[in-house]
């Protein structure tokens, strides 16, 4: 299964790192070309094809972590066909703390917009709850950190919780875009929550 991840900040970065250690094939992407990418990620992550967007595209999972801003450009293409998945791991930010603005989506929700942009993909909801650093920071022995997924297609909810459970973090599986999506959204009751289950428990 081959990963997909448009986007070289801190989040695509840490998940192209974490996949391609675990033995995914990962194509990675940005605005700028792969030889940009390359630079971008540096030699430590050697496993990983730097590739254009429309490659990373095909891929099987596809994962969203670019601003908010510019999400309508990177799908302007119409997104993965054929029912591939698309992670849309974006947050609402205008621009980014510490003079944070939000969209208004004047009662829309990011994911929602990101599924219209992309209608032949199966969106699902991940990564975007908890900052890339404390999603992945340690944690105290025997427990394990909860990730939220959410999405309306349970087939494609659950290769992603099972990426999420394979990076080490302990999934929980939402329904619906419209309604989970919308809590997990910046604003929402899951947005910044951090929660810690017993790892015995996780499995
Ligand atoms: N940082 C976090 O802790 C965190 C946690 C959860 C969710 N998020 C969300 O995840 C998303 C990514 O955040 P981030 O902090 O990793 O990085 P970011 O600064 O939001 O995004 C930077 C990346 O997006 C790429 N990009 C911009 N326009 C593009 C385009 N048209 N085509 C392809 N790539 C494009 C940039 O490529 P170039 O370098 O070529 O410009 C760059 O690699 C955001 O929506 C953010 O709100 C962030």
């Amino acid at each position: 299964m081959k990963i997909g991840i448009i986007g070289t900040g801190a989040v695509g970065k840490t998940l192209a790192t974490k996949l391609a250690e675990r033995g995914y094939p990962v194509l990675v992407a940005n605005s700028r070309g792969p030889a940009a990418v390359a630079d971008s990620l540096g030699a430590s992550i050697a496993d990983v094809i730097p590739s254009s967007t429309s490659e990373v595209l095909g891929c099987d999972i596809v994962i969203l972590s670019v601003p908010w801003t510019k999400v309508p450009d990177v799908l302007s293409s119409g997104g993965p066909k054929d029912g591939r998945i698309l992670v849309d791991a974006t947050n609402i930010f205008l621009t980014y703390p510490p003079n944070a603005r939000l969209d208004d989506l004047k009662g829309d929700s990011g994911s929602e917009i990101v599924a219209r942009l992309a209608p032949e993909a199966r969106v699902v909801k991940a990564f975007n709850t908890l900052p890339i650093a404390a999603m992945f920071a340690p944690l105290p022995k025997g427990t394990k950190r909860v990730l939220f997924v959410a999405g309306d297609d349970a087939s494609a909810v659950a290769p992603v919780a099972a990426l999420i459970a394979d990076l080490g973090l302990h999934p929980v599986t939402l329904v619906s875009l419209p309604h989970a999506g919308r809590q997990m959204e910046l604003g929402g009751p899951l947005s910044a929550l951090e929660l810690l289950t017993p790892a015995e428990e996780a499995a």
